[in-house]
């Protein structure tokens, strides 16, 4: 059983992988590969740990002969061409659910970082710029009883809505394909178009996947439908916004603020104008950064190589339509 992982991987996870009867080919390096240096250290495998969001494409999904198994140490599956692996019969492994806590808490924090101006405060410190107290300068606004709209409602939109219905008794509006019943039922939640969603909406935060359907919907005609006084959250992914028009929409005035914890491209320049905006809050995509989560990650992302290098079912799998041939 050959595995090649894009990342170091903590001493517990080799060993368990080494207890199985896996060989691990290792990136060492602290720089994402090239898509050369990919298919060379990973011709062999049957297994690749893909941590970071490395391109998966259908052209190294064809350079790999012995592919039995992706496993993705994250909820989003985007970096994935998931039709070609499909076609293979190669099962995708990701890891929901045990981050959903933590991702909402990062989209939790934007939202109020972002209402209370709270990273460019902490600027102003370090600038020398704490000079006297002017009671109306660079004021937020509160975000109390206000109207949460959640763009993809699955687990962590849910666990986001739940923490602005008990913090702050928000009405909780939504967005989705499909209804969520358990968040209607216990949160009142209400399902609206796409419209009614941007226009209704004081906080807009953005957790769904992204497809070619949710590429750049938050565009200069979204923002424009917007309030004025609306904050925009995305803890998603960075292709859900069209980043030069949310940089227009902030300074236009057509919207209050956003809090981004995902980018377009990532990483971020140092330089974008984004992060000299008084109302922008970004974190450079640590949604689900804490301790107790990324074990539990590493924990589901183990288990669901070993399942695919064993011919199993994986338990948390991207395509189980692999398991219909
Ligand atoms: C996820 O799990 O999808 C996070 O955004 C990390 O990529």
């Amino acid at each position: 059983m050959k595995i090649f992982t894009t990342r170091q991987l903590p001493d517990p996870v080799l060993k368990t992988l080494k207890i199985e009867g896996a060989t691990v080919n290792l990136w060492q390096e602290k720089r994402e590969l090239t898509k050369e240096e990919f298919i060379e250290n990973a011709k062999d495998a049957e297994g690749l740990f893909v941590m970071g969001g490395f391109k998966i494409t259908e052209e190294i999904i064809h350079a790999l002969p012995d592919l039995k198994v992706i496993s993705l140490m994250s909820v989003g599956y985007d970096n994935v061409d998931i039709k070609a692996v499909t076609k293979r019969g190669i099962g995708v492994g990701h890891t929901p659910d045990v981050l959903s806590q933590a991702t909402a808490d990062t989209a939790f924090l934007l939202m109020l970082a972002t209402s209370r101006k709270a990273f460019y405060h902490h600027k102003r410190i370090l600038d020398g710029n704490w000079k006297f107290f002017d009671p109306m300068a660079n004021v937020g606004i509160d975000i109390r009883n206000k109207t949460l709209g959640v763009f993809g409602l699955g687990n962590i939109g849910f666990e986001m809505a739940k923490l602005c219905k008990n913090a702050y008794g928000m009405d909780v509006i939504y967005h989705n394909r499909s209804n969520n019943e358990q968040a209607e039922k216990e949160l009142g939640a209400k399902k609206v178009s796409f419209d009614e969603l941007l226009e209704q909406s004081d906080i807009i935060s953005v957790h769904a996947n992204l497809t070619p359907e949710t590429k750049e919907v938050f565009n200069a005609s979204a923002f424009a439908k917007m309030k004025p006084n609306a904050i925009f959250v995305n803890a998603g992914r960075g292709g859900i916004h069209n980043e030069t028009d949310l940089r227009a929409a902030l300074e236009n005035e057509t919207i209050w603020g956003a809090g981004l914890d995902v980018t377009n491209p990532e990483p971020m320049d140092k330089d974008n104008p984004l992060l000299s905006m008084p109302n922008v809050s970004v974190l450079p995509h640590i949604g689900s950064a804490v301790k107790e989560t990324r074990e539990a990650m590493l924990e589901l992302a183990t288990r669901n190589i070993l399942a695919g290098l064993k011919g199993e079912k994986l338990p948390a799998c991207v395509n189980p339509e692999v398991y219909n041939k």
